[in-house]
């Protein structure tokens, strides 16, 4: 049985909290400053989004820099050992922090914090960080913050029983784009993946409430909408008998308005012909809303054997018949993929079998991994393949990849393209940077007017990572 709970902000934790924001805005003219950097997947990012939303409605204020907090909040992730790495030594940099001023909190959270070692290594190596928290729970952030206030010492909560919180505050990032998740954890159980142990089993939002959600974003004039999940085509298991992710979309499709809808992840395995239908009657160019014409589907490893070690309940011939239902259905379909190489046992002749994989589905993009050892899976314990040799593969199959994405994207040259505009280019202020519902990065010049809207762009230039052109008026 999954606990649903709604939240209240009205409670003792967040009266005390209420009392101390009001009695530092009283001292010192100002609100206290949140600040959160989060690490990882969207899911981490769409979470991110509610503890600042709940700061702020217990009187912060959002803050874009660590030396500017009073409250610092780091969201860890645990999918590769890189990133946890990264969270630990980012977390020995708060040390001189604490020591500028020690009524600053400092507080953990994430997917690392739910493993038990990982919780103990924080909490013995950085004496300093108040408070540690898991992700089964969120809506306990204002209590243990009230704990923290009141400084009734240092507090350790894994959070591993797993529920369903609805109606948190939240502070968006963008105005025009938005997070919308629909389910949490994963049943899956990949042998090399850590998600189903720190983020528990699936469970889905009750469709209501995330129509609402959408509606309400809608109205304010979002222009995309990201569904996600770790795996979004099981959605409604287990909470209803016939309605799952086709109808759900469906049921979206049905709130007029001018935005795109993504969606991410999905698992081969789930992913039906049900759904691509779906995608294929709702795409089209004058659709509004439109799903777009992106799908992507983590393959892993192009070898049956691999996959199986994995797994992942599914074989190269099925997932390509997968791709060859899509691409019938929806021609000029976008696919994007996750390759794990250096899997555990994995032998150069399995590796081959993925970059054949990659020229047999030519992906327009893909995220690759070089494998990492997490901690209580079942890969832990398989012969691992030699760190040179993993790095070696990793080279070759970017090498496959760089050379697909940058064909697919030279197909653009001469095109004009609807662009939804994100801001300014990192790289250079001069250009305009957004996306076509495809994914790829599009820059251009234009005016600022333009962020936040959908913009016509004709493609004259294109590299493996990016397209560049000019506005079409
Ligand atoms: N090592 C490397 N990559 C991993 N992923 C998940 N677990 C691991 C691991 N232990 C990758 C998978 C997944 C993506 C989100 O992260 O490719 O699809
Ligand atoms: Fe991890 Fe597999 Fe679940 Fe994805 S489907 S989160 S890779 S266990």
């Amino acid at each position: 049985m999954i606990y649903r709970t709604q939240a209240n902000l009205n409670d003792v934790s967040c009266d005390t909290v209420r009392r101390f924001t009001a009695a530092f805005a009283e001292a010192k003219g100002h609100r206290p400053g949140v600040y959160v950097r989060t690490f990882g997947c969207q899911q981490n990012e769409a979470d991110s989004e509610r503890y600042v939303g709940m700061a702020e409605a217990l009187g912060y204020e959002w803050v874009p820099e660590p030396e500017q907090a009073d409250l610092i909040l780091y969201n860890t992730c645990a999918v590769r050992e890189h990133a946890e790495l990264k969270a630990l030594s980012l977390t020995g940099q708060l040390k001189h922090l604490k020591a500028q001023n020690p009524n600053r909190i400092l507080a953990i959270c994430g997917c690392m914090v739910a493993q038990e070692h990982r919780l103990n290594d924080i909490k013995n190596r950085y004496p300093y960080v108040d408070f540690l928290f898991g992700t089964g729970s969120p809506e306990k952030f204002p209590a243990y913050l009230a704990r923290a206030l009141t400084k009734k010492g240092r507090g350790f909560y894994p959070d591993l029983s797993y529920g369903i919180t609805e109606g948190l505050p939240i502070r968006r990032e963008s105005r025009f784009k938005a997070w919308v998740s629909i389910m949490y954890g994963c049943n899956n159980f990949c042998t090399y993946c850590v998600v189903p142990y720190v983020r528990g089993r699936e469970r889905s939002r009750e469709r209501e409430a995330i129509l609402d959600e959408i509606r309400a974003l809608v109205a304010d004039g979002c222009r995309e909408i990201t569904l996600l999940g770790q795996n979004v085509n099981s959605y409604g298991k287990g909470l209803y008998e016939d309605y799952g992710f086709a109808e759900l979309l469906l049921d979206i499709c049905r709130i007029e308005g001018d935005y795109w809808i993504r969606f991410m992840t999905s698992h081969p395995k789930d992913a039906s012909h049900k759904l691509i239908d779906v995608i294929a009657a709702h795409s089209g160019d004058d659709c509004r809303p439109k799903i777009v014409k992106q799908f992507h589907l983590p393959l892993q490893s192009g070898s049956d054997r691999i996959l199986k070690t994995m797994n992942r309940h599914y074989d190269s011939a099925s997932y390509l018949s997968l791709i060859e239902y899509m691409k019938k259905a929806i021609p000029d379909i976008a696919l994007s993929t996750d390759i794990i190489v250096g899997f555990p046992t994995e032998t150069e002749a399995e590796f081959e079998d993925t970059l054949r994989m990659l020229e047999t589905v030519r992906y327009d993009a893909f995220f690759s991994f070089i494998y990492s050892i997490r901690r209580g899976t079942p890969a832990e314990s398989m012969e691992q393949v030699p760190e040179d040799i993993k790095r070696a593969r990793f080279a070759r199959l970017l090498e496959t990849q760089n050379r697909i994405s940058r064909e697919k994207n030279e197909d653009y040259l001469g095109k004009t393209e609807r662009v939804l505009v994100e801001g300014r280019s990192k790289t250079d202020p001069n250009m305009l940077t957004g996306r076509n519902e495809k994914n790829r990065l599009v820059h251009f010049v234009g005016e600022d007017a333009l962020i936040g809207c959908f913009a016509s762009v004709r493609i004259l230039a294109a590299d493996t990572y990016c397209l560049t052109g000019e506005l079409v008026r």
